[in-house]
């Protein structure tokens, strides 16, 4: 070291030292994509409802829900769609609108700061358009109740003037269908639930639909794969289309700059491991949650918000991603007391149980 530091200067060290730390992959548990990652899945994103794989109740009543509106002549009534992230809620949306021959208007929650930037959109909706509110349950509650009417009498009541003069008029909106998604359909108000005609739930997809996606998006992007990878990786997936997507692709560069081009198994362990993505999937977020739930509070009960502060993470990413995935496989429980570390979590770090289990 101090022949380095004689060579180069300790600035330079610090930078190169700097550089290797933003050079650490980034989490394929991330759920904002960002706009170059959003790019790239838009390439992948099935259209029809028969190319979208896995989830077959829910694509049949889809399907049934769909002729029917169609034959009627009529749109269709108002869906809410909630799931896990990168399970394919804005994916259903944009297949919903195409399987009408509809044209969609997206937003979110997060996005709608005003009552006016809603009424603007919804008056602009033409009849049998799709309005998707993405991230549904973090619409401002004054917001939201410009939808009750507008999603059921197709109406939007606009007060006008101030004080005692102040009066309100209806317009009339055309006849659209609002398309709702969330992580969160517990935070969502029951008025604004009960307007919804249909609910469907994104559940984890079965390892072999993740293998059939995989495949899928390996011949749009034209990367050779072979069987045995395309195994491995589905099974490191953590059951989430989105993540199989991002696996792909980092091997595939992995392939592209260390191999022939073609992927492999030998280097899609490889760029796991660079990952750091263990063999049920779990990266090192999930196991830091898991081993700071038995270090610093006996495997557990413990609650969400105390777990989130011992590890530094936000509540939120706990809570949608990593214990979701946790609970998955076994390894994490939810009690009323709290989160419980179970026997098979404590064996997956190697930690010996408690001699009499919580659970
Ligand atoms: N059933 C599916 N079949 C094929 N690809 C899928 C499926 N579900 C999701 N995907 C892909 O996974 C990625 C994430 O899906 P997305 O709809 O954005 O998830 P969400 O909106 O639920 O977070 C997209 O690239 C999409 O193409
Ligand atoms: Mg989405």
């Amino acid at each position: 070291m101090i022949a380095v530091v004689a060579s180069y200067g300790w600035q330079t060290i610090n930078n190169m030292i700097q550089r290797e730390e933003t050079n650490v992959p980034e989490r394929i548990t991330a759920t904002d994509a960002p706009s170059e990652e959003r790019e790239f899945e838009m390439g992948l994103r099935p259209q029809k409802l028969n190319e979208f794989i896995g989830q077959d109740d829910l694509k049949e009543n889809l399907s049934i829900f769909i002729e029917a509106a169609k034959k009627r002549n009529e749109p269709i009534e108002h869906v809410m769609l909630y799931g896990n992230p990168g399970l394919g809620k804005t994916t259903l949306a944009h297949i919903i609108a195409n399987e009408m021959g509809s044209q969609i208007r997206i937003t979110s929650g997060p996005a709608l700061e005003r009552v006016g930037d809603l009424a603007a959109i919804l008056s602009n909706l033409g009849r049998g358009d799709v309005l998707f509110i993405d991230e549904i349950h973090r619409m401002n509650k004054t917001i939201e109740e410009v939808l009750y009417p507008a999603m059921e009498d197709y109406a939007l009541d606009i007060i006008v003037g101030k004080g005692p003069t102040a009066r309100t008029l209806r317009l009339n909106l055309e006849r659209f269908t609002l398309i709702g998604a969330t992580t969160r359909l517990s935070l969502l108000s029951g008025p604004l639930r009960d307007r919804f005609g249909v609910t469907h739930h994104l559940n984890f997809y079965e390892e072999q639909d993740i293998e059939k996606i995989l495949a899928r998006s390996a011949a749009i992007l034209k990367v050779e794969i072979d069987p045995q990878a395309t195994n491995l990786l589905a099974s490191r997936a953590r059951r989430t289309p989105r993540i199989a997507n991002r696996l792909l692709r980092r091997v595939r560069d992995f392939a592209q700059v260390r191999g022939n081009g073609r992927v492999d198994e030998k280097q899609c362990h490889a760029a796991l491991k660079m990952l750091d993505i263990d063999q049920v999937g779990l990266d090192q977020t999930d196991r830091r949650i898991l081993a700071t739930i038995i270090e610093k509070f006996n495997g557990g009960p413990v609650g969400l918000s105390t777990i989130a502060a011992a590890t530094q993470e936000e509540i939120e990413t706990v809570e949608e991603v990593h214990e979701p995935y946790l609970i998955q496989v076994g390894f994490l429980a939810r009690t009323p007391r709290g989160r419980v570390v179970t026997p098979h979590g404590y064996k997956h770090l190697s930690i010996d149980p408690p001699i009499q289990p919580l659970l």
